[in-house]
């Protein structure tokens, strides 16, 4: 038999045809840019960030100009902003509108434009002032008549990185001077979509300086619906040999739980290989079962998720590292648990333990419910914390009477 593999990707981001389009994301986003605002993608990696991103900037209506970069690679303030000024070129580069074009030649005059490539901008003059001038080139953006979006991918791993090394007041002037763009009151063509899997909310509270971010929309790329899922999963095999039941999917669903679409690709790919070793096309429980341990024994699947807090937690993640053993060794935790570990003199954060447990639901890793009693939202995140600390000893003499009165 000629065996026809799902159409899965596990690797680098969905784009085209293995892309699957959730509309309310979209719709939230073109709402959002529409009043004005700026956006902001913070979530751990693989949950689908850059792919949201590029198919937003693909296609987008012709009232706007879109491009999508990575700034990964971006280590000072001056490399910043001279990537900025060239992205917007490059971005209007891309339009076929008359006033953009005209806008162009203009700009091509005024910084004496010779080439505009996909690595960069060739001057005939020496260096510009990029900060003075990025300014003054999103000010005159009104000119185009259409609205520029710059698509900043794991900008908050740079920011992150400034901020830890002695770049922390570059980092910070960087910060500044996006907040002075975003208040420019008379101008509204211009927006900026800023992602990054490190909880950049941390790293900015860490520098002291929370408000510079506080205006801009998160959008939350959160797991699938159940319909969703149905939908992705038929996306996903309609060519494909093997062929998942009502009951089936029903079952993939509730094993998988929290269903994100990488983990629906990971177990679709899974149960393929297993379907194919078996020349068997009828997926059962079984093999679904076989499969989430399959996934699970490839821990590449889910380090990021540990390293992530290790890094952004920094000094904290101890406490947050045993909070998380807890909840995944005893099947949850209460806040009354929570609150003997933060009093332990090895953490000492009964001032702000609440902070910590927000960034764990926010970010992805606990789920409250019911109220005060915390569990992982993902049995693979459950069972990932297992297999990384198998033995776990409650050092914490836990309280058997209330401390605390909980309403
Ligand atoms: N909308 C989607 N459609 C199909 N697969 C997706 C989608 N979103 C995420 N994925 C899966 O997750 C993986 C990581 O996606 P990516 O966009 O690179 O995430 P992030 O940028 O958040 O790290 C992809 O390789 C794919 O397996
Ligand atoms: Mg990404």
């Amino acid at each position: 038999m000629n065996w026809l593999s799902p159409n899965t990707i596990t690797g680098d981001a969905a784009t085209a045809g293995r892309y699957f389009r959730r509309e309310r994301i979209n719709e939230e986003f073109w709402r959002e840019i529409k009043k004005g605002n700026h956006i902001l993608f913070v979530a751990p990696r693989r949950v689908g960030k850059t792919s949201i991103m590029m198919d937003l900037a693909e296609n987008c209506t012709d009232q706007y100009v879109c491009i999508y970069q990575n700034i990964e690679g971006v280590t000072s303030r001056s490399e910043f902003y001279q990537r900025l000024f060239t992205l917007v070129i490059q971005c209007l580069n891309r339009s076929r509108v008359q006033s953009v074009k005209s806008y162009l030649q203009s700009c091509f005059k005024k910084y004496a434009i010779e080439e505009i490539t996909t690595s960069g901008l060739k001057l005939k003059t020496s260096e510009l002032n990029y900060e003075l001038e990025l300014q003054n080139l999103i000010l005159s953006l009104e000119e185009t008549k259409v609205h520029t979006i710059l698509f900043l991918d794991e900008f908050a791993e740079v920011i992150s990185r400034m901020s830890k090394s002695d770049q922390k007041e570059d980092a910070i002037a960087i910060l500044h001077t996006l907040r002075e763009i975003r208040s420019y009151k008379k101008f509204k063509n211009f927006s900026i979509v800023y992602a990054g899997s490190v909880g950049l909310e941390f790293v900015i509270r860490n520098i002291d300086r929370p408000k510079l971010i506080n205006d801009l929309h998160p959008i939350q790329t959160d797991a699938l619906t159940n319909h969703e899922t149905r939908q992705f999963i038929q996306q996903l095999t309609k060519d494909a040999t093997i062929s998942l039941s009502e009951p089936a999917i029903a079952y993939l669903i509730k094993v998988v739980e929290h269903t994100l679409p990488y983990y629906i690709q990971l177990m679709l790919e899974e149960i393929d290989h297993l379907a194919r070793q078996q020349n068997k096309p009828e997926i059962s429980t079984s093999d679904i079962d076989n499969a989430f341990e399959n996934v699970l024994k490839k821990n590449k699947n889910f380090e990021d998720w540990l390293e992530r807090l290790k890094d952004y937690q920094s000094v904290n993640f101890k406490f947050v590292n045993e909070i998380l053993k807890h909840a995944a060794h005893r099947e949850q935790i209460t806040i009354r648990e929570i609150y003997d570990i933060a009093c332990h003199d090895s953490y000492k954060r009964q001032d702000d333990y609440m902070d910590f447990i927000d960034q764990l639901t926010n970010d992805g890793y606990l789920i409250e419910s019911p109220r005060h009693v915390y569990k992982f939202i993902s049995p693979f995140l459950k069972r990932f914390w297992l297999r990384k600390y198998p033995v776990y000893y409650e050092q914490f003499n836990l309280s058997t009477t209330s401390l605390l009165s909980i309403g």
